[in-house]
């Protein structure tokens, strides 16, 4: 892919930190970019996934014999028929894939069946005469009224530094608070979709993934071949939001279909779909009890989580990790439950544990500030860490403070009455609320390689993947600086399984992580390209040294002679290949063993209240944040709002409702599902800190995607508090706790 845009380099030179336009924007805007279920395959046919419409039971009749006698109809697969790679899923291994298995039914929605047909319609109409009968049984899809059964899962996290009891026995103030939050659907808005083909015995998969080198390994595991008979291509993501981490139900369906068939199968999922069997955010319960000094200084720390999982998996909302390094604390206990339910698996969604933990933190800190009649940032300013007080590192860098300062003078903090319910205009009830923003940067390793090709081109080469933040531009950017090279000579190639691995694009990983491995490989084919060009008799270099050649924008040059130089490309291309390649492997290095790196940010909200209709009006929304180096101020930006709007969602309306006396999902759409829209973002304005982090990795960027909704709900839910004096502990707040 080459750039569109025609670049503009700052004073230094340096294409990071501009705001370049997204290079892959044109191809989206005029709808040449691919998305999964979009790849034109011929002689392509279609799968139509089946649903359990019991919460819990047995199949007793599964009858496909009207559904198969339709013409058009190639295959119906349920568990009576499965295909035989099937029957070894049931593995702890492969707990999360199980399907099929058995006639038994654990939540509402489950896959229990496949059909395909040579047209979408003909499967659709196909799957309504499947007659399908079931027993029931007793079941429970509501957290609540099954706490009692809370359980420490393995590895469920659980810490201690200090001794927290007895520091909060002793405390001179103390709170011991409850939050709830809501179990919350991701609504990408491209679809789970996949292709399956296979050629032999090799398999090529168009997917939409957050990583494609997991769904390589695990496809090549279920389907018992070497990964490198799998080819995962997924160029380009509509969204994942930690929903695409994982290789969920379709994938095998459709790879074994397609073996069975000898032809491509297609499975697309509508909206509705999403809804269930291909995870969730958990609801959770969550205890926070601090333990201080009438200064504000926390003694001890406990935050302790419950989350609901689904009956055949424990996965756990790690809401109590943010406890361990948000602010200083000697005494700091945590720990996580679950709670077995007949719902669907759940899963990771944008900052997990993070996003749902800060609701409890931060609202629990905005508690203590208000018993104490102390500022919330003041207090927040009194627990400061000047290093990770989990690991007792310092900080590969950290802003915050200056994040609290200059987010409070954008906002206009000092007009807010820290009295609740003060402040009128008109009818409407008005109140600010902040939080602190803090989220762990994830080191994951890379591999990338960089091709100079005669045509003049670097080709750069990774199988990372952009899920919509914006890599392929970011990594141009650093490509291009790191070459000295204009944006528009680099070919910027993700989302090919092909290509040298890379991780999973979560925890907010990829800028940093894949970013240094880009900058690494640029470099490393630069010295490969002096090393030809100084053996090259006709080159101008010949015979120079190493240390007596510069490179100065895509020309290398004797450092004393400026007549003896040449372009890059013209080295290429008197070689054999036409071409100059290095790779280079990145792995997180020993800097983790020296410092933490956190990004950081300040949150300001402020709300408008109807105390008459209780709806409430998110006005206004400032921050200010540190995320280390910015290498693209505009789609840094727009990974700081998606987050915040993410949070708006999260304090007033995201909720997967499930009817408990059916276990059903009572709004498995967007109409009836709320996300925020425009009209419901009030004035938005981010802020970032410049920082410039030589420690936390080789290109300093410490990521942006999950920091913006870590604390942004607490924020609001602060607000809400200033505004009504009303401290609402059950997420989303929604009108009815006002009217
Ligand atoms: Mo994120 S939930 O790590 O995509």
């Amino acid at each position: 892919m080459t750039t569109a845009n025609s670049e503009k380099r700052d004073g230094s030179g340096k294409l990071i930190g501009h705001p370049l336009d997204r290079i892959d924007g044109r191809l989206k805007v005029t709808g040449k970019a691919q998305y999964a279920a979009e790849w034109n395959i011929p002689g392509l046919v279609h799968g139509v996934i089946i649903q359990s419409t019991i919460t819990r039971g047995t199949i007793t009749r599964f009858a496909s014999n009207r559904a198969e006698e339709l013409p058009g109809v190639l295959a119906v697969y349920s568990h009576l028929n499965k295909p035989a790679e099937l029957s070894k899923m049931l593995t702890a291994k492969f707990e999360r894939l199980s399907l099929l298995q058995d006639s038994e039914v654990h939540y509402a929605g489950q896959i229990i069946g496949l059909v395909v047909a040579d047209t979408l319609e003909t499967a659709k109409y196909a799957a309504s005469l499947l007659e399908i009968d079931y027993e029931t049984s007793d079941f429970s899809t509501d957290l609540n009224s099954r706490l009692s059964q809370a359980f420490k899962p393995v590895n469920s996290g659980d810490e201690e530094r200090g001794k927290f009891k007895k520091a909060f026995e002793t405390a001179e103030v103390k709170l011991d608070v409850t939050y709830c939050t809501q179990t919350q659907t991701h609504n990408p808005i491209e679809p789970f979709g996949v292709i399956a083909q296979w050629d032999g015995d090799n398999l090529t998969i168009y997917d939409s993934t957050q990583a494609l080198i997991d769904t390589q390994r695990t496809m090549a595991e279920v389907l018992s071949l070497s990964p490198n008979a799998v080819r995962v291509i997924s160029p380009f993501v509509g969204g994942g939001f930690g929903a695409k981490l994982s290789v969920w139900s379709h994938l095998p369906l459709a790879a074994l279909a397609a073996r069975k068939l000898g032809k491509p199968v297609k499975i697309s999922l509508v909206r509705s779909q999403m809804y269930g069997a291909f995870g969730c955010r958990p609801a959770t319960v969550q205890t926070v009890k601090i333990g201080a000094g009438k200064d504000g200084k926390l003694k001890a720390l406990e935050h302790q989580g419950i989350n609901e999982t689904a009956e055949f998996v424990d996965f756990i909302e790690c809401v109590a990790d943010g406890a361990l390094q948000s602010y200083y604390c000697e005494n700091v206990k945590i720990g996580h439950q679950v709670v077995r339910l007949n719902i669907g698996e759940p899963t990771w969604m944008r900052a997990p544990g993070h996003a749902t933990g800060s609701i409890a933190l931060e609202c629990a800190m905005d508690e203590l500030a208000h018993q104490l009649a102390i500022d919330p940032i003041e207090l927040r300013l009194r627990n400061f860490a000047e290093m990770d007080p989990q690991s007792g590192l310092p900080w590969s860098s950290n802003n915050l403070r200056e994040c609290y300062r200059r987010g409070a003078e954008l906002f206009g903090w000092s007009r807010r009455n820290g009295a609740p319910g003060t402040i009128k205009e008109d009818r409407l009830l008005i109140g600010c609320g902040m939080a602190t923003a803090l989220h762990p940067m994830e080191h994951t390793p890379a591999s990338v390689r960089v091709k100079l090709t005669s045509d003049g081109f670097a080709v750069v080469q990774t199988a990372s993947q952009d899920i919509g933040t914006g890599t392929y531009t970011i990594m141009t950017q650093i490509a291009a600086d790191a070459l000295s090279l204009p944006a528009e000579r680099i070919k910027l190639q993700l989302g090919d399984s092909s290509f040298p691995k890379a991780a999973a694009s979560g925890g907010s990983s990829t800028a940093g992580s894949v970013g240094s491995a880009v900058k690494q490989a640029c470099t490393a084919v630069l010295e490969e390209l002096i090393s030809v060009a100084v053996s090259d008799k006709k080159s101008p270099l010949c015979a120079l040294k190493r240390a007596d050649i510069q490179i100065d924008n895509g020309r290398l040059a004797a450092t004393d002679d400026s007549n003896k130089s040449e372009d890059f490309f013209a080295v290429v291309s008197r070689t054999a290949s036409k071409e100059i390649e290095s790779t280079v492997t990145r792995k997180p290095g020993p800097e983790l063993q020296k410092f933490s790196v956190c990004a950081f940010g300040a949150h300001f909200a402020e709300v408008a209240v109807d105390p008459d209709l209780g709806q409430i009006r998110v006005r206004k929304f400032y921050g200010a944040y540190d995320i280390g180096r910015v290498l693209n101020h505009k789609t840094a930006r727009s990974q700081i709002i998606g987050g915040i709007v993410f949070g708006m969602g999260l304090a007033l309306m995201e909720h997967t409702w499930i009817d408990q006396n059916l276990g059903r999902i009572i709004n498995a759409d967007i109409a009836e599902y709320h996300v925020p829209v425009h009209p419901d973002i009030g004035d938005l304005h981010v802020e970032f800190i410049p920082t410039d982090d030589p420690y936390a990795n080789a290109v300093g960027a410490k990521g942006a995607g999950e920091l913006g909704i870590t604390g942004a709900a607490a924020a609001i839910a602060n607000a809400v508090f200033n505004a009504t004096g009303k401290r609402i502990r059950n997420f989303p707040i929604t009108l009815d706790y006002f009217m």
